[in-house]
């Protein structure tokens, strides 16, 4: 739940604010004076402050300057009554999120509240490179077992600790953004601002302004002065989200505040110095953009310096049962249930998948599936058709695999997501067997042939024989080879 903490004295803002925000997920406490609401902050813990500039008592600018003295975090909009805009910057300069004019124009004030609780969560839940304990109810983790992300690891734990500023590149939904706040949270600046920027979203015109602020009078629109993101953002880290996106004007800048640490307002001619690291991230081939000459090759070098890439799921098919086991529990946890299972058919499909969305896909499944599925396991049904295929084309009802919480073997799980289609079967298998030499899939795969064959006849070894196209006495061979024990089997 987000807590906001509203500092008013007027009754009819209180009201209002109660009406526009009444939802279970925000809890909203009132404070009449600034007095009231430094003693309320540090009991309450608020996830935003909003406050405004006049009121009876120490004023809000006063407020805010005592609050940052125990809490340089907290976000605070400040609201302040049309024409007195100057001390709404000064609010800023003191490290204000935004500031509103009052009367409000409710779809912007939602727009700017939500966003404030957005870089709020996001400053507020850590993200460690491994899946979290149970108790740790707001830490994310990052999850991956593969070569590939136990080096992601490494790399965030080396470079978190300085200030350089590291590039994320990996298609969309590969995690970037968990990345980006994992460094920010191992950083030495974890108690300083966080704030993220998706350059992509914001219109071109407005996302220098945004970055930078702008004077009065800078640009038709610009009635009044504004502090951008990197003054707000003074020894803090600011994530620069799809930075492939971002105008040649703009990506000239940003390389001058890199190297200098100094840029100026749009519009004015005073250099502003701040301390500020940055982070940014891509799904763009930047080493493209930058050939095509729409993106400046001195800022991708100075930005290249330090690179973290994340692997596309489908090239790290060995994590996906432990992501679906961790967003099996997570969903859980935050529904207060008990984590259902997956049946082995239905892993197996998953594992199998091409994943072009990578794990945010994977993430959207699973929450879909739980919602979906009637029992107390996750089944092949349960998953969309183009995971599942048209509805019991793929496998047979009958097969009677167990149901697992957990992963069964690669070479299990590629062969009955397959079908019977053995081309895709054994690439799939392939796939494992080179990342994974010591898997020894060809043998492997025909032990697992074998128990199949006898948990779909019962044990009987003629008929097994029979569906596996060898002879019985092939078959009795086999089963001494491997060691195929009849506790091995289900039936
Ligand atoms: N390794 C991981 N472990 C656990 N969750 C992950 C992992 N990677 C991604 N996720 C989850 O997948 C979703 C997408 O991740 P994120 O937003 O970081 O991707 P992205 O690379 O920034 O994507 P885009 O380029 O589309 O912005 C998030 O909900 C995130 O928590
Ligand atoms: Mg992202």
């Amino acid at each position: 739940m987000d807590k906001i903490l509203l500092i008013d004295d007027e009754s009819d803002v209180q009201y209002s604010f109660r009406r526009i925000f009444d939802s279970p997920e925000i809890e909203i406490t009132t404070a009449n004076s600034g007095e009231e609401a430094l003693k309320l902050a540090p009991k309450l813990k608020p996830d935003l402050l909003i406050m405004d500039v006049r009121m009876g008592g120490i004023s809000g600018l006063e407020t805010l300057q005592r609050l940052r003295q125990f809490d340089k975090k907290v976000l605070v909009i400040m609201m302040t009554a049309y024409g007195t805009t100057q001390t709404a910057i000064e609010a800023m300069k003191l490290g204000a999120y935004d500031y509103l004019l009052k009367p409000f124009d409710v779809p912007r004030l939602k727009q700017i509240v939500f966003n404030a609780l957005k870089a709020a969560r996001d400053m507020k839940q850590v993200v460690s490179c491994q899946p979290q304990a149970a108790s740790e109810v707001d830490a994310l983790g990052i999850v991956g077992r593969c070569e590939a992300m136990q080096n992601v690891f490494k790399t965030i734990g080396q470079v978190a600790a300085s200030s350089a500023t590291v590039l994320i590149t990996g298609e969309s939904g590969t995690g970037k953004e968990l990345v980006a706040r994992a460094i920010y949270h191992h950083s030495p600046r974890d108690q300083e601002p966080y704030l993220a920027i998706n350059c992509a979203a914001i219109p071109e015109n407005l996302l220098e302004s945004e970055l930078f602020g702008h004077e009065k009078g800078a640009f038709t629109g610009a009635v009044a002065q504004r502090i951008g993101k990197f003054e707000q953002c003074h020894r803090g880290t600011i994530f620069l989200d799809e930075i492939g996106d971002m105008s040649l004007p703009t990506q000239t800048k940003i390389l001058r505040v890199l190297q200098s640490g100094t840029f100026e307002r749009v519009g004015g001619n005073q250099p502003i110095q701040v301390d500020v690291r940055v982070v940014a991230a891509t799904n763009k081939p930047l080493e493209q953009a930058v050939a095509s000459r729409q993106f400046r090759e001195d800022l991708f070098y100075r930005l290249n310096v330090l690179r973290i890439h994340l692997p596309p799921l489908r090239e790290r098919r060995e994590d996906i049962s432990l992501l679906v086991n961790y967003f099996l529990d997570k969903f859980a946890r935050r529904q207060k249930q008990a984590p259902k299972s997956i049946s082995a058919n239905a892993l197996a499909l998953l594992i199998a998948h091409h994943w072009p969305g990578n794990v945010r896909e994977l993430e959207n499944i699973i929450q879909r599936a739980i919602v979906v599925a009637k029992g107390d396991a996750i089944l092949a049904d349960d998953l969309p058709p183009e995971i599942a295929g048209p509805k019991g084309a793929v496998i047979p009802a009958a097969t009677p695999l167990p149901v697992l919480p957990v992963a069964t073997s690669p070479a299990t799980a590629a062969a009955v997501a397959c079908g019977d289609n053995l081309a895709a079967i054994a690439k799939t298998l392939f796939d494992f067997a080179r990342r994974d030499p010591s898997l020894k899939i060809l043998p492997a795969v025909e032990r697992e042939l074998l128990i199949h064959a006898l948990n779909e006849t019962k044990g009987n070894q003629v008929q097994a024989a029979k569906l596996l196209g060898i002879t019985r006495a092939t078959l009795r061979k086999r089963v001494e080879k491997f060691k195929i024990k009849q506790d091995l089997l289900v039936h």
